[in-house]
């Protein structure tokens, strides 16, 4: 539909992507999974995996004293991670589209923070994407001080190496198809300890540090403007939302696959039990992660970047002839 401002949803060509090429991946993968869970049948037949399995059956254990249960301030501090993220992958990949920005903002530097610098002209994505990133690092930054000031660190930092071979007993579990007995109310299994470090303490850190290298925050000049090259950061921002992006969705089909009334309940509602409750916060927090992704476009939150510094929109190019007829 033809309208009088094109938004930048509109200029971004869906046809660009290759439905064909998405298919194979598809069906790559899942013979790849299908291989996978066969291979790990034929090793659980053989004794002395399954003697592994007994020595190693995915829990390294908790410290006498581990805080039991998931307490609310966790669910909420994981509600607004995940709709930050909504917020920062939607406008991280409008960058990576490379389509010319619709708006360009530059910060007022007669206001607080006052740099000596004169401020570089920013693309308004990459305003937006920097404004969510600073909300996401702050609620980041509040989880980790709760998680070590009431000890519910112990539940996803691994403190023994035991969790090596625990998480490769699990995943060998779950491969096989013949799941171990979960109570993740009272500690996750090796494989999930594991995952959940390496996203809060590895990725999210490396998404922080070369994010900010590749922002105008980082100084020009002195020992830290070499150090990484900007380079590799580049190369690694995007490689690092993949990763989180490959986290989320093993993350979300095992919570759902792995008694999800009874897994919803223990973070959206901070109980155990089986019933619907949990089930109708996460729905409910749906509604709102839909709102993080319609909102998360530059040309709408224009108005408020205006508020901190000067906005110049572009041109917009005429809207494209519609073919009479779609393929
Ligand atoms: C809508 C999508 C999501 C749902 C439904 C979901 C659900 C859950 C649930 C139910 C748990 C508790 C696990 C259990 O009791 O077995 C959990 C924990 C966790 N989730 Fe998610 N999750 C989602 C997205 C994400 C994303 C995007 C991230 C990070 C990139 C994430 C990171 C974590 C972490 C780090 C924990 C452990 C927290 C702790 O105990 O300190 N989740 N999630
Ligand atoms: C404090 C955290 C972060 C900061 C400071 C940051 C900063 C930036 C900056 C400055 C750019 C623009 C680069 C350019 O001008 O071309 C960018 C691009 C991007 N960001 Fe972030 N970012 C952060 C976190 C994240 C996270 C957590 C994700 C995803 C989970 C993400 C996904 C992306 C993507 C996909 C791009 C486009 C990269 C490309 O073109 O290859 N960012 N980020």
């Amino acid at each position: 539909m033809p309208s009088s401002s094109p938004s930048l949803r509109s200029r971004i060509s869906w046809k660009q992507i290759s439905w064909k090429r998405l298919a194979w991946y598809l069906v790559g993968a899942l013979v790849l999974l299908a291989v996978a869970v066969l291979a790990a049948r034929g090793l659980r037949s053989l004794p002395a995996v399954q003697a592994f399995i007994e020595q190693y059956p995915g829990h390294s254990g908790l410290p006498d004293g581990a805080p039991v249960g998931i307490p609310a301030w966790l669910g909420w501090q994981h509600f607004f991670n995940v709709f930050f993220l909504v917020m920062i992958v939607r406008t991280g990949l409008i960058i990576r589209s490379k389509q010319r920005p619709p708006a360009f903002w530059t910060r007022d530097n007669s206001r607080f923070p006052r740099t000596k610098g004169t401020p570089r002209r920013l693309g308004i994505s990459v305003w937006l994407h920097l404004v969510v990133d600073a909300f996401w690092v702050l609620n980041g930054v509040v989880y980790v001080v709760l998680l070590f000031a009431t000890g519910q660190w112990v539940r996803i930092v691994p403190t023994d190496w035991s969790v090596v071979p625990n998480s490769l007993s699990v995943v060998l579990q779950y491969l096989s198809l013949e799941w171990p007995v979960e109570n993740s109310w009272v500690s996750y299994n090796d494989a999930q300890v594991l995952s959940y470090f390496a996203v809060v303490f590895i990725a999210s850190p490396i998404a922080i540090i070369t994010g900010l290298r590749m922002s105008p925050a980082w100084p020009m000049q002195g020992r830290l403007a070499k150090l990484p090259s900007e380079r590799v950061a580049r190369a690694l921002h995007f490689p690092t939302m993949l990763f989180f992006l490959l986290f989320t969705f093993v993350h979300v089909v095992l919570v759902l696959t792995t008694g999800a009334l009874r897994n919803l309940n223990h973070l959206y509602a901070s109980r155990d039990s089986d019933d619907w409750i949990g089930f109708a916060v996460f729905a409910g927090s749906l509604v709102a992660l839909v709102g993080a992704w319609v909102v998360a476009r530059p040309l709408l939150l224009a108005p408020l970047a205006e508020r901190f510094g000067q906005v110049r929109r572009m041109p917009q190019p005429a809207p494209a002839p519609q073919p009479a007829a779609r393929r």
